[in-house]
């Protein structure tokens, strides 16, 4: 198989890409990443000088670029990760998600239909069904209700996908994951961030109660999902993709003070954020009855192997932390 893959320098799609390359799912895999504040090579080092791998650097919303790539690699299909992906940058800035999540996702789509892709799987996330009341869980046919800039924008996307396969039959399956954590994640999501500042001993800002739920998935399950889905799922087709495990955040912040010793004090409550949804819910049977994936890390195995990875690798975390990060800092926590 010949894969291209958008997004590959970000956190979810360099682990795909490692385990593509490094586990042999495919022959060759071509690399589309505009290299944003989250995009880095670093991630990447592990293949950068594997003849199967090659690396283009460029933005999705260049439907000309796209369209040559698809003419000179003629892959068997696209894997989509690339987009906007955090929701506090999605309200401090939204503009950036309508341009790469939905424009960018258009036109990929639109260079997809041309050059009569086989496969195109779209990324997506659980976030787009909104807030889900216990005790109910979501399925692929539950109501689209995104509550963020982001969310909606992977909802807008995601509905544009599947319409290319109602209208155009480009075979388009639909993948929505829940909470990635992992080796690699940039930190300013919950688990990196608050490994990060409780390294530094730093204040951990919990916003709000830190009751709000959500259910975790280690990256490289979220991978092999992808895959199963891309070789068993059917074209037109949703798939939920979940860790089964749901934890509120606070409980979360707790386990990862207590692997590396340090008191339950660094936690700091702060505002909320606006909009913020209360629990993430989803049954994920369907992928497992069509492929018989289920995910195989434990939480408290995966975030040991998370927390070992950024104590052993203080290098990343502070390139990564210099710079933009800390102007994102300043903006998202300083008023809080
Ligand atoms: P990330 O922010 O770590 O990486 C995004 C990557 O996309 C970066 O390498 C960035 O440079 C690239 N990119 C951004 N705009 C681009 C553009 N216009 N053209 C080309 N490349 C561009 O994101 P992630 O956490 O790895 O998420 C990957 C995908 O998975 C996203 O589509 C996200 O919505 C989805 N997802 C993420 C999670 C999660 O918990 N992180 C959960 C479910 C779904
Ligand atoms: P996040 O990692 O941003 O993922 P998402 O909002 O996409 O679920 O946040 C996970 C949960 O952690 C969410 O309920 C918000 C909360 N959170 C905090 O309490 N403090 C923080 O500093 C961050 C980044 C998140």
């Amino acid at each position: 198989m010949k894969w291209l893959v958008t997004g590959g320098a970000g956190f979810i799609g360099s682990a795909f890409i490692r385990l593509a390359l490094g586990s042999g799912w495919a022959r060759r895999v071509v690399n589309l990443d505009k290299l944003t504040y989250a995009g880095n090579l670093e991630n990447l080092a592990a293949v950068q000088d594997d003849p199967r791998y090659r690396f283009v650097h460029g933005d999705i919303c260049d439907t000309r670029l796209v369209e040559r790539l698809l003419e000179e690699e003629r892959p068997d299909a696209i894997i989509h990760f690339a987009a906007e992906s955090h929701v506090d940058r999605s309200i401090l800035g939204p503009e950036a998600f309508i341009e790469t999540n939905v424009r960018g996702t258009f036109s990929l789509l639109e260079a997809a239909r041309k050059a009569g892709v086989a496969r195109f799987l779209h990324v997506s996330t659980d976030e787009v069904y909104g807030s889900i009341e216990e005790p109910d869980e979501a399925d692929e046919t539950w109501p689209l209700r995104p509550s963020s800039p982001y969310s909606a924008s992977k909802a807008g996307s995601d509905l544009l996908a599947l319409s290319y396969w109602t209208t155009f039959r480009l075979p388009v399956i639909v993948t929505r994951a829940s909470n990635n954590y992992g080796p690699y994640q940039f930190p300013e999501k919950l688990i990196p961030l608050m490994i990060s500042n409780a390294l530094e001993e730093k204040p951990l800002p919990i916003y709000g109660d830190g009751m709000q739920v959500r259910d975790w998935l280690y990256v490289d399950d979220h991978c092999r999902a992808i895959r199963a889905a891309l070789e068993h799922g059917k074209p037109g087709e949703i798939y939920n993709i979940g860790g089964a495990r749901a934890l509120p955040n606070r409980r979360v912040v707790e386990m990862i003070l207590e692997i590396l010793g340090k008191p339950y004090s660094l936690m700091t409550q702060v505002k909320d954020r606006p909009g913020h949804d209360r629990r993430y819910a989803i049954t994920t049977e369907k992928l497992a009855k069509a492929s018989g994936w289920r995910p195989e890390v434990p939480f408290e195995e995966g975030l040991e192997r998370t927390i070992r990875w950024y104590r052993d690798n203080p290098g990343w975390v502070a390139r990564v932390k210099s710079g933009e990060y800390r102007k994102y800092y300043e903006q998202n926590y300083a008023n809080r």
